[in-house]
């Protein structure tokens, strides 16, 4: 275990990027941000008087080159993450990845492999909801035995309609809703069932209020089915065009209980009862909802990379959960039933 601070270099300052960013200069024990990486000058403008950080680079090769980064964490465009997780790896850093590690199995085992030939570097991959203290509980509570044995996975993920359409432009690039959206909830499936092997998926899904996605095979309303050995199943849904807020769900289902994640999309604990009925506030999106587990999930990784804690989570889990999203989305498309093939 090292005392002195990981010194970090992120790389992708958008929508997500600024959050992890202003975490680890703000509120990562352990780490410093020391450099950031945007090929957009603007955003590296905006690391620099915002938080202070001094070593920017328009260039991802010069992040790698530079001497003062010991980790790198990734929020670029899916299509980038598979290559420059490798290239992170080879130029000796730690890596942090978003979600998804690529669209492609073989792609993401060769990042596998990558990795292999630098066991001691970490390489961590983006599932955030593992790190949400609800969650966590329920998997302690399965692992201790608490539902007996659980068979049924029930996983949302249901997003805050938005008119402007910004998923519609991302469509293209993002790999379609299951890939996603989803791809959070088969990880949490896996994890929950204690990662049985999946053997066939079918998925259907309809457009209703977003019409261009149909140009990119997507759709904004999907559903999902996934088998998988020793009779353990998985349903997912997940929307772009829920009229109220956000709302990621989960029911495990075993043979002695049933454990509810997230009911509701209750943005406090305020809940009012008037002539108008009874009404709450909802969550706007997955920042409000997954804050916390944003935090500690970067906290684990600089712990990882400190070598406090073992990785909490691989690669392998990354590479299948791409499997099952992919299979899924090749069923969307097809209207068959999809074999998994490991
Ligand atoms: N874990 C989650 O719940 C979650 C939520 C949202 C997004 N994500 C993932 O995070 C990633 C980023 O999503 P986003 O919404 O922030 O996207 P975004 O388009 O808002 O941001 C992408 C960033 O990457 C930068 N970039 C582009 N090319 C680059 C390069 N070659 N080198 C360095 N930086 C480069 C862009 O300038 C921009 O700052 C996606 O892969 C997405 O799937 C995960």
């Amino acid at each position: 275990m090292s005392n002195s601070s990981l010194r970090v270099g992120i790389a992708g300052l958008g929508r997500l990027g600024k959050r992890h960013a202003e975490q680890l200069a703000r509120h990562t024990p352990g780490a410093v941000l020391s450099a950031a990486c945007s090929p957009v000058p603007a955003e590296l403008e905006w690391a620099r008087t915002e938080l202070g950080v001094r070593r920017c680079h328009a260039d991802y090769a010069d992040l790698l080159a530079d001497p003062e980064i010991d980790a790198v964490v990734l929020v670029t465009p899916t299509t980038l993450h598979a290559d420059q997780a490798s290239a992170a790896l080879r130029a000796g850093k730690h890596v942090f990845v978003e979600k998804p590690l690529s669209l492609d199995v073989a792609t993401c085992e060769a990042v596998e492999a990558v990795a292999r030939e630098h066991p001691d570097r970490v390489a961590m991959v983006g599932f955030v909801r593992r790190f949400d203290p609800s969650y966590a509980r329920a998997k302690a509570a399965i692992d201790a035995g608490q539902l007996g044995r659980p068979f049924l996975v029930r996983s949302q993920t249901c997003d805050q309609n938005d008119p402007e359409g910004f998923f519609v432009r991302f469509a293209p690039s993002s790999g379609g809703i299951f890939m996603d959206c989803s791809v959070h909830d088969i990880d949490l499936a896996r994890w929950m069932l204690g990662n049985p092997k999946a053997l066939r998926a079918f998925a259907s899904g309809t457009i209703a209020l977003h019409p261009g996605l149909a140009d990119c095979g997507d759709v904004d309303n999907g559903l999902a089915i996934v088998e998988f050995e020793g009779g353990q199943r998985a349903v997912f849904y997940a929307s772009r065009t829920m009229p109220h807020g956000h709302e990621t769900t989960t029911e495990v289902i075993g043979s002695a209980g049933t454990v509810q994640i997230g009911h509701g999309a209750h943005a406090d604990r305020t809940e009012f009862r008037t002539a108008a009925g009874v009404q709450h506030a909802a969550l706007p999106d997955f920042f409000a909802r997954f804050a916390d587990a944003f935090r500690i999930e970067m906290e684990a990784f600089v712990a990882a990379c400190r070598g406090e804690i073992a990785p909490p989570l691989t690669l392998s889990d990354a590479t299948e959960a791409t499997r099952i999203g992919q299979a899924i989305t090749a069923s969307l498309r097809s209207g068959q039933p999809v074999e998994i093939k490991s």
